[in-house]
């Protein structure tokens, strides 16, 4: 017997599959260009909705944190303590997203991981939209629960399994939503979800990474001012840094800080991420020039693409899919791209369903006019 034997034949069958993942080497070079290899490409597919990640504050506020606190936080928060820096931008994002609390996780697939388990029993019912993000997928199978897929954003889906449910033993209901679905690049009716939660009372978890910096007031989200339980954001995408956020009321806080693994048995964020964040909590506000440009070159994109006969799906965001529908179709759209320098990803199964392979666009606010006439100059070359 040979005990990598396994190992051998996963990575074989995704190899004879075309699915086999690997890293490929790059040098970031602005906000939207790498260098791969020796080619300069443009990049379509980062998270860097803002141009954030090089901004000079907050590379700055990162250096001072460093220099005042050190390279890293030393231990989870509740063993040597909590530094000052976490409190201040904690009461920062809890301002931000106009909630009692909120509380800093190590990172989005960290605090979505351990944040259903923190609240489910094995008596919960967890309700979860069909095309849910893989870290909430995971986190609600880790929570030994019930779990019930709802079709993609229909709410008689919903409220039928919150009626089915009644009476059946169940100790609480957490329904679990994204505001801006991260492959699809559309959104969920966050009121009207809401309104079910309350009417079913169940809990309302919503995941905003892709809103926060981009949507909602001052740019906050989509949950500011909203019925929402728990909102999870994360620092990584818009906001050019790293790390998560949990907006909530100060009872969840304080069950949270008892009781979220995620939260507790783990190193706290090094002070220079948390550097980062407070600078971007003071830039992001104030960019809603660059959000209405983000907002206009997304719906200029997506018009373009229609013009071109692409299918976009309902995105209505800056995450603009193209769907292609068959895997080996949508890698030979990957690569010609890439052979013209420009760099987006190939979604296939197992991330999307079969027959749903995509290209996945992503804009950030720094791609000029000129670089979107040069990707769909090079996109309508291939529709020929
Ligand atoms: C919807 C959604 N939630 C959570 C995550 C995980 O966040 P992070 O990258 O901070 O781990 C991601 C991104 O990868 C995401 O797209």
């Amino acid at each position: 017997m040979n005990k990598y034997a396994f190992i051998d034949t996963e990575l074989e069958g995704r190899q004879s599959r075309h699915q086999r993942r690997r890293l490929q080497t790059v040098t970031p070079l602005t906000e939207i260009e790498t260098m791969v290899e020796d080619r300069r490409m443009l990049n379509f597919c980062s998270n860097d909705y803002l141009g954030l990640s090089k901004h000079p504050l907050l590379r700055q506020r990162a250096a001072e944190y460093m220099n005042r606190y050190g390279t890293g936080s030393t231990s989870s928060r509740l063993i040597c303590g909590t530094y000052d820096c976490f409190e201040h931008v904690e009461k920062k994002i809890a301002s931000l997203k106009e909630t009692e609390q909120a509380l800093i996780l190590n990172s989005g697939f960290q605090a979505n991981v351990s944040l259903m388990p923190a609240l489910a029993d094995r008596k919960t019912l967890i309700l979860s939209d069909s095309l849910n993000h893989n870290s909430i997928v995971q986190g609600a199978l880790l929570s030994h629960c019930q779990i019930a897929r709802f079709r993609h954003n229909d709410l008689d889906h919903l409220r039928k399994l919150l009626k089915g449910n009644r009476n059946k033993g169940i100790s609480r209901i957490l329904i679990v939503i994204e505001s801006v679905f991260s492959v699809d690049g559309d959104q969920s009716d966050i009121d009207a979800v809401a309104e079910l939660s309350e009417e079913f009372q169940a809990l309302l978890i919503v995941d905003d990474a892709h809103a926060t910096g981009v949507l909602g007031k001052h740019g906050m989200g989509l949950t500011c001012g909203k019925k929402v339980d728990i909102t999870m954001g994360t620092f990584g995408k818009a906001c050019g840094s790293f790390g998560a956020y949990i907006a909530c009321s100060e009872k969840i806080r304080d069950y949270l800080i008892n009781c979220c693994s995620g939260f507790i048995y783990t190193t706290a964020l090094p002070p220079s991420v948390i550097g980062s964040i407070d600078a971007a909590l003071d830039v992001v506000p104030k960019m809603d020039k660059e959000r209405l440009d983000l907002h206009l070159k997304a719906d200029f994109l997506r018009s373009s693409l229609h013009e071109l006969g692409c299918n976009t799906g309902n995105s209505t965001t800056q995450i603009i899919p193209v769907i292609i529908g068959d895997e080996k179709e949508t890698l030979a759209l990957s690569k010609w791209l890439e052979e013209h320098n420009i760099l987006a990803m190939a979604i296939r199964p197992p991330t999307v369903e079969e027959g749903k392979s995509r290209i996945r666009l992503t804009l950030s606010a720094l791609h000029t006019q000129n670089h979107l006439e040069q990707l769909i100059d090079i996109i309508r070359k291939w529709c020929e």
